[in-house]
C-alpha cells in the first residue's frame, strides 16, 4: 500500500515522459521506426580516450572507494579546467567529486537547506531540483518565467518573490528545459541580490561547454561564495559513468565532506580515473567537434520548428533542447506529444514535466540525434500537424 510510505516520496511527481517512452518503447518494438527527441543526454557514446583510461584503471585494479571528496589529481584537472576556460584560480581543496550533478545536488541542498525554508526555482526548470528540495523537507518556491526575461530568474524577481522563509535560489544557466544562459551580469545582480538578503546561491553550471556563438560565463567569476553544480555528463559525454562535481566556498568544505562520507561515501572510482582524460587535448578536441555538430542541428531545427508554427520567442544559446510553445498550434501539450508518437512515432516532452506555468502549450524538443534524424523529424512533425485536431 503505497500510503504507508512517506508523505516525502509521495509527493515527488514522476517524470511524465516516462509514460510516453514505455509507449515508444512499446511502438519501437512492434517494429514502428520511433525518433527520439524526449531524450536529455548526448547521443553520442563517450569519448575513446574517456573510455580507454577507464579500462586502463579498471585493468589496474581502481577499483575500490576513493576519498569522499574525490581523487586529488582529479580534483586539481578540475581546477586547472577552470583556469584555462574562465581564467579563474580555483582552489582544488573547493572541489568536491560526486555521483553526477545529482551528487552535487544533493549535497548543497543537504548543506543549504532546513526544513520549511524556500528556495526560488524558476519555472520552467529541471525537474528534480524540486524534488531534491522535498525531500530534505524545504520547499521551492516556483517563480514563473517567460521568454521576458529569457526563462531566468532576475535580481527583480527574487526581490518580488523572496519572502520570510526563502534562504536562497538556485539558476541554471544554460538551462533545461530552455537553453537560455545568464550572462556575467546577471548572474552579478543576482547575486547581489541574495546577499543582501543573506541568501545563498547555487548556480547549475552542467551544461557548459554546450554553447553555441558564445560562452557561458561561470558565476565564479562573479563570486567566489556561490555554490557551482557541474558534472561529466552532457559536455564531457558521461551520462552513464555518474560523475559531478561541486565547487564550495571553502568554508563549507568539511561539512560538505562529511554529508557526502555519509551519503554516498565516494563517487565511482572508475569513473574518476575515466574522467582524468577529459582534460587531455585529444578529448577536448572529440568533445569540441561535439558542440559544433550540435550548434548544426540547433541552427537546423530552431528555424524548421518556427516555420511549421512552434513559438521560440528567445533563441537558446546552450544545452540541446528547444522549449517551444504550441499556443498557435492550439490544443494540450500532452495530448499533442501524444498524438505525434501515436500518428507519427516521433517521442517528444511535454511542458508538464518542467513545472506548472504555461505548461499545458509548451513542449520540450531534444536534438540529441543526428542531423538527418532531425529532417526526418521535421517531416514527420509537419504531416502529424496536419492531421492534430487541436
Ligand atoms: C539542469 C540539470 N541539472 C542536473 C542534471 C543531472 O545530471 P547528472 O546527474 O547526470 O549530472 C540534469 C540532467 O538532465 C539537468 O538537466
Amino acid at each position: 500500500m503505497t500510503s504507508s510510505y512517506s508523505a516525502r516520496s509521495r509527493a515527488i511527481e514522476p517524470f511524465h515522459v516516462m509514460a510516453l517512452l514505455a509507449r515508444a518503447n512499446e511502438l519501437q518494438a512492434s517494429g514502428r521506426d520511433v525518433i527520439h527527441l524526449e531524450i536529455g543526454e548526448p547521443d553520442f557514446t563517450t569519448a575513446e580516450p574517456i573510455v580507454a583510461a577507464g579500462q586502463a584503471a579498471l585493468a589496474a585494479g581502481h577499483t575500490r572507494y576513493t576519498a569522499a571528496r574525490g581523487l586529488p589529481q582529479l580534483r586539481e584537472a578540475i581546477a586547472g579546467f577552470y583556469k584555462q576556460r574562465y581564467q579563474l584560480s580555483i582552489d582544488p581543496e573547493r572541489v568536491l567529486i560526486t555521483p553526477g550533478g545529482s551528487g552535487a545536488l544533493l549535497l548543497a541542498s543537504s548543506l543549504l537547506v532546513d526544513p520549511g525554508k524556500h528556495w526560488l526555482l524558476a519555472d520552467p526548470g529541471y525537474p528534480c531540483n524540486r524534488h531534491f528540495l522535498r525531500l530534505i523537507e524545504g520547499a521551492a518556491q516556483l517563480v514563473p518565467v517567460g521568454p521576458d526575461v529569457r526563462y531566468q530568474l532576475t535580481a527583480d524577481l527574487v526581490e518580488r518573490y523572496w519572502d520570510r522563509d526563502s534562504v536562497g535560489a538556485l539558476v541554471a544557466s544554460p538551462a533545461n528545459p530552455t537553453g537560455t544562459l545568464l550572462t556575467r551580469d546577471e548572474l552579478a545582480g543576482l547575486s547581489a541580490a541574495l546577499k543582501s538578503r543573506g541568501g545563498h546561491l547555487v548556480v547549475d553550471e552542467i551544461y557548459h561547454g554546450l554553447t553555441y556563438g558564445t560562452d557561458a560565463a561561470s558565476v565564479l567569476e562573479v563570486d567566489d561564495s556561490a555554490f557551482v553544480l557541474n558534472s561529466f555528463s552532457k559536455y564531457f559525454g558521461m551520462t552513464g559513468w555518474r560523475l559531478g562535481w561541486l565547487v564550495a566556498p571553502p568554508g563549507a568544505v568539511s561539512e560538505l565532506e562529511k554529508l557526502a562520507q555519509n551519503l554516498y561515501i565516494s563517487a565511482p572510482t572508475m569513473a574518476q580515473h575515466a574522467a582524468l582524460a577529459c582534460f587531455e587535448p585529444a578529448t577536448l578536441e572529440i568533445l569540441e567537434a561535439r558542440r559544433d555538430e550540435f550548434a548544426k542541428r540547433r541552427d537546423f531545427l530552431l528555424p524548421a520548428l518556427r516555420e511549421l508554427g512552434f513559438g521560440i520567442a528567445v533563441e537558446p544559446e546552450g544545452a540541446f533542447y528547444l522549449y517551444a510553445d504550441i499556443s498557435a498550434i492550439g490544443g494540450d501539450a500532452y495530448t499533442f506529444c501524444q498524438h505525434m508518437l501515436e500518428t507519427e512515432f516521433v517521442a517528444i516532452t511535454p511542458g508538464l514535466d518542467f513545472g506548472r506555468h504555461q505548461a499545458g502549450h509548451h513542449v520540450r524538443f531534444a536534438y540529441t540525434q543526428a542531423l538527418p534524424r532531425l529532417e526526418q523529424a521535421v517531416e514527420r512533425i509537419a504531416r502529424g500537424l496536419q492531421s492534430w485536431k487541436g
